[in-house]
């Protein structure tokens, strides 16, 4: 395949737009959220991680989006350019490894994904509740080696993708997926909220009970506006790069970042109505989706119709995943297509490889006990990695660099489009505020808290 030139951008406003949000928009939406907003309380949780993403979120997100459009290639060198040093390449190449590890584990549970819809396709997700822990249990059975092909699979069709490069892969894709992940989503929310006591649900997402707000809960909330965003891996500053010069990274920001905190809650707003409508209880953690909603689906609805609710769930939640692995998987490809002589597509199977192995390893150490370090899974140690260390440092390092070491110049050419937007007095003042001091220690705080020093 023919060397791909360093000067590729999105077509398309609204590519850029579908691109970025499709990254950020996944697992971390549609699966974690509602998973942990049910453990934590709901609506106070809900408000907390809305606060947040807005305060760190918009910010931090900038920071990429600024480093990324400056630098205009991959993850190290736009932080080298940045710096205005080589070492600096050095935060891009965290970021990189960072977002590689998380497509490792990350395509496990979207193995799990393809896997239920096929088997909803077929009728097989639902049943009696006996049935539904069985199918589940079965797909984690120690001599059932599904998850770890589905993981390597999961990869693969990613790759595909990308090898097609950022127009006619990325742009394309993200193109007819996002909008379809929206409708979809319409369509969920439309059959849960219907359902009789629909609005116990609604109320658990919207009410908040100020007595459920703690540390603990803010730090989750924390956490969860990070992994959502994307931040920290340097898969924003690879977006950014094939941002167009009159892209206004501002605007885009603040509309990547409630598409995000839309969808947080469209998933909400789809998972607990139907959950509350049959009083099953939100709380039950990662396997709520793949064990509590189709006994929801089971009770709540006629055969037929749970029928076309759980394909369209299940289908949803491998979409979703999709738009993300995408955006992992181009940090690593760009980087190695980028700084070594080899081709866009070879490079995409040097990332692939080291993916599958994080994959295969992640997916047989959920099945296999005592597979792992520290006494986890390597499933958790990659997911504790990269959420508790690699994210939080690579948001810091980004957004202290954008604060206090670029010059102030190259910022504001950035934030203005080289003069095209205004420039208005209180955005640069409330940027800088925030990229200096507020978000900083914010950060801190969470490193702090997830290393349990505070
Ligand atoms: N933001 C994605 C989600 O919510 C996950 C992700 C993390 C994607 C880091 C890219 C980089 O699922």
């Amino acid at each position: 395949m023919e060397k791909e030139q360093n000067k590729v951008t999105f077509a398309t406003r609204l590519g850029i737009i579908f691109a970025t949000a499709g990254s950020a928009v996944g697992l971390g939406n549609i699966w974690h959220f509602p998973t942990t907003c049910g453990q934590n309380g709901g609506a106070a949780f809900v408000l907390l991680y809305v606060i947040i993403t807005l305060l760190i979120g918009i910010p931090g997100m900038m920071g990429e989006f600024i480093i990324g459009r400056n630098g205009g290639k991959n993850a190290v060198s736009s932080y080298r350019k940045a710096g205005g040093k080589k070492v600096f390449g050095i935060i891009g190449a965290i970021g990189v490894l960072g977002g590689s590890l998380i497509l490792g584990f990350y395509s496990v549970i979207a193995g799990w994904c393809v896997y239920y819809f096929g088997l909803a396709l077929g009728d097989g997700v639902l049943g009696s509740q006996e049935h539904i822990n069985n199918t589940f249990a079965h797909l984690m059975a120690p001599d059932n080696y599904m998850p770890c092909i589905l993981s390597v699979a999961f990869i693969l069709l990613t790759q595909m993708i990308i090898v097609r490069g950022v127009r006619k892969g990325i742009e394309w894709a993200s193109k007819i997926m996002v909008p379809t992940l929206i409708m979809l989503l319409i369509l969920l929310i439309g059959a849960s909220c219907s359902l009789p006591n629909a609005f116990d649900g609604i109320r658990f997402l919207l009410n908040p009970d100020f007595t459920k707000l703690n540390a603990h809960v803010a730090f989750k909330a924390l956490g969860e506006a990070f992994f959502s965003l994307s931040l920290g891996t340097a898969c924003l500053c690879t977006y950014a790069s094939y941002f167009k010069e009159e892209t206004n990274l501002l605007r885009s920001t603040v509309e990547i970042t409630l598409i995000d905190v839309a969808v947080a809650m469209m998933a909400g707003l789809m998972i607990f109505p139907a959950a509350f409508s049959v009083n099953v209880e939100p709380d039950a953690g990662p396997s709520l989706v793949f064990m509590t909603m189709p006994n929801v689906f089971e009770q709540a609805f006629p055969h037929s119709v749970a029928y076309v609710v759980s394909v369209m769930f299940y289908l949803l939640l491998t979409i979703a995943a999709l738009t993300s692995t995408i955006s992992m998987h181009e940090i690593g490809t760009a980087v190695i297509s980028q700084e070594t002589p080899l081709s866009r597509s070879k490079a995409a199977w040097v990332v692939s490889a080291f993916c599958s192995v994080i994959g295969v390893l992640s997916a047989y150490s959920l099945s296999h006990k005592g597979v792992g370090l520290f006494g986890d899974s390597f499933f958790d140690n990659f997911d504790k990695l990269t959420a508790n260390i690699m994210l939080p440092l690579g948001a810091l390092c980004t957004i202290l660099i954008v604060g206090w070491v670029m010059p102030k110049e190259t910022v504001m050419a950035e934030l203005t489009s080289g003069g095209l937007y205004p420039r208005r007095a209180w955005v640069v003042k409330t940027f800088y505020f925030f990229s200096r001091i507020v978000c900083p220690i914010l950060i801190v705080c969470i490193f702090m808290n997830k290393l349990d020093i505070i």
